[in-house]
């Protein structure tokens, strides 16, 4: 059965009038209008509940699921010129990215020709030596790998911006550039 609109007049018990409705919220307006103008929505996100990190203390690892293998040791400069080889030999595309590695993270100081003539050299106190002269040519494999590994004594270490991988092209194109590929 439809259910037919009340005739003109008559109204459900709980029904307010336009007017009765304008009678009420009017004084309200006048009297407060910070309240009943400003429905306070905007200001939930600060009276949300406040999500603490570590209210609730992380679990304990299960044993056995830190890494046990695969990570590399740490080691200095110095015991990494005499004991570390490059593992990768100076395929083509080892060249290529080793080059794009190079443009990347040692270019800006080093120049992308490794000249020591990158765009930032100049505001270095330390200048940022150029990689293809006599003394960093005749450096080990691993010396250069730890010294893109570890950094130097101004110079930015790379631990965490390079894989293992990437180190070793970095390395095998430096020694492009040195006009020392496969000597070493
Ligand atoms: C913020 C500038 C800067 C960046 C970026 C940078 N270097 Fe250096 N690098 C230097 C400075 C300065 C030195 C010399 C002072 C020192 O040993 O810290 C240096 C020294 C070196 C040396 C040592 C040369 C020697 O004979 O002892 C090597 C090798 C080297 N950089 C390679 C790299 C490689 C490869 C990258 C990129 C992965 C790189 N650098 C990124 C500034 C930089």
């Amino acid at each position: 059965m439809d259910v037919l609109p009340p005739p003109d007049g008559v109204r459900a018990k709980n029904e307010m009038t336009t007017r009765q409705m304008l009678t009420l919220v009017t004084p309200l307006l006048v009297l407060c209008p910070q309240r009943a103008t400003a429905f306070p929505w905007s200001i939930d996100m600060f009276r949300g509940p406040a999500v603490q990190p570590l209210a609730v203390p992380p679990r304990n690892m299960p044993s056995g699921t830190l890494p046990v293998d695969g990570g590399e040791p740490t080691m200095t400069r110095e015991d990494a010129d005499g004991s570390l080889r490059n593992p990768l030999t100076a395929t083509a595309a080892h060249l290529r990215s080793g080059a794009a590695l190079f443009v990347i993270h040692c270019a800006p100081c080093h120049g992308d020709a490794g000249k020591g003539n990158g765009p930032v050299a100049f505001q270095m106190i330390v200048p940022p030596p150029d990689l293809t002269t006599a003394q960093p040519a005749e450096r080990t494999d691993g010396y250069l790998y730890a010294t893109i590994r570890n950094g130097s004594v101004v110079m930015p270490a790379y631990r965490d911006a390079m894989s293992a991988q990437e180190r070793w092209k970095v390395v095998l194109y430096l020694r492009q550039l040195q006009g020392r590929l496969g000597t070493e």
